[in-house]
């Protein structure tokens, strides 16, 4: 399983923030960091809830403050997919986080896509960014946040949609996603990770979106896992991470493979792998460890992540 090529279609580069390069950056910065050391960072990352996390990974994100953090960053993350025999990535990264901070929106692409583009040099990693709106803000700010990075528009291949869910459904986002389908980006949104499965609907109905981040609540509709399998619409699924927001109570609970058993294209990725305990390898190893995934369910797992991919058909062919 370590051995197999894997596509990693879930992950949030400022939840890949280590406590070690975030204490790094805080002094490189000169800022009081919220942690003493790296032990008490690690111990202060216990979450109830997608809120608890939220709020540690927006104050962890306030070290990143210039181009040289966002390559870095975007640098280490890349640097630990090799290693675990991740050949392509397609991560997501919130600017709201960081304008609201008057952190220049080209400082953060310049860091970012520099550290995608060595690492497609140096390691063969294929990527495509993906940008994300916060939906606890207004339709007006992703608007605008939309607008200010159009003239990066050759940086990303697609937009979707995190932060508190629940209180904030996908339809509240409607008009930034038609001008984002409209520029030819690829659509995408977290839906069903806290909120029930009217979210993953509202995701597909309202912003049309081709595949659904988490999605584990759609098994609250038969009808909707019927919709999944038939339209094939990919869920990028976060073992690690659902176990740690309690989203599930136990990875014994899990739907991951019930849901691939029902012809689902599930697909294995880490989400914030910094804050939740693993990377790829780990989110596979829980599967094995916990639910008794067999060789061939992983096979199919890593197929379905090309599959679920942006790669270009001859692109996702040449790894199937
Ligand atoms: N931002 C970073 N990780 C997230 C998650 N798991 N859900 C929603 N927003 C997020
Ligand atoms: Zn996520």
């Amino acid at each position: 399983m370590h051995a197999l090529p894997k596509a990693e279609l879930h992950v949030h580069l400022e939840g890949t923030l280590e406590p070690e390069l975030l204490l790094r950056l805080a002094q490189k910065h000169g800022i009081p960091t919220p942690y003493e050391s790296v032990e008490a960072a690690r111990t202060a990352y216990q979450f109830d809830s997608l809120q608890s996390f939220l709020n540690l990974y927006y104050k962890g994100a306030d070290v990143l403050r210039d181009a040289e953090d966002f390559y870095t960053l975007t640098w280490e993350y890349l640097t630990r997919a090799h290693a675990q025999n991740v050949c392509h990535v397609e991560p997501f990264f919130d600017p709201q986080t960081h304008t609201a901070r008057d952190i220049p929106l080209d400082a953060v692409f310049e860091g970012i896509t520099g550290a995608l583009r060595q690492g497609e040099k140096e390691f063969g990693i294929t990527s495509g960014l993906i940008l994300c709106f916060l939906r606890d803000l207004s339709e007006e700010a992703a608007l605008a946040t939309f607008e200010a990075a159009l003239p990066f528009r050759d940086q990303f291949v697609g937009v979707g949609l995190d932060s508190a869910e629940v209180g904030n459904p996908p339809s509240k986002f409607t008009r930034v996603f038609a001008n984002a389908k409209a520029e030819g980006l690829h659509l995408v949104a977290h839906a069903g990770e806290e909120g029930d499965s009217s979210y993953i609907w509202d995701a597909l109905n309202a912003l049309h979106v081709t595949r659904i981040d988490h999605g584990i609540a759609c098994e609250q509709d038969p009808v909707l896992v019927a919709y999944l399998r038939e339209h094939a619409i990919p869920l990028t699924v976060c073992p690690l991470s659902n176990l740690k927001l309690k989203a599930v109570p136990s990875m014994k609970e899990h739907n991951i493979l019930r849901l691939l058993k029902e012809g689902v294209c599930v697909t294995v990725n880490s989400d914030d792998p910094a804050y939740f305990g693993g990377y790829m390898n780990e989110n596979y190893e829980a599967l094995v460890t916990h639910l008794g995934a067999t060789k061939e369910e992983l096979k199919a797992l890593t197929c379905n992540s090309f599959r679920a991919s942006f790669l270009g058909e001859k692109d996702k062919q040449a790894h199937l």
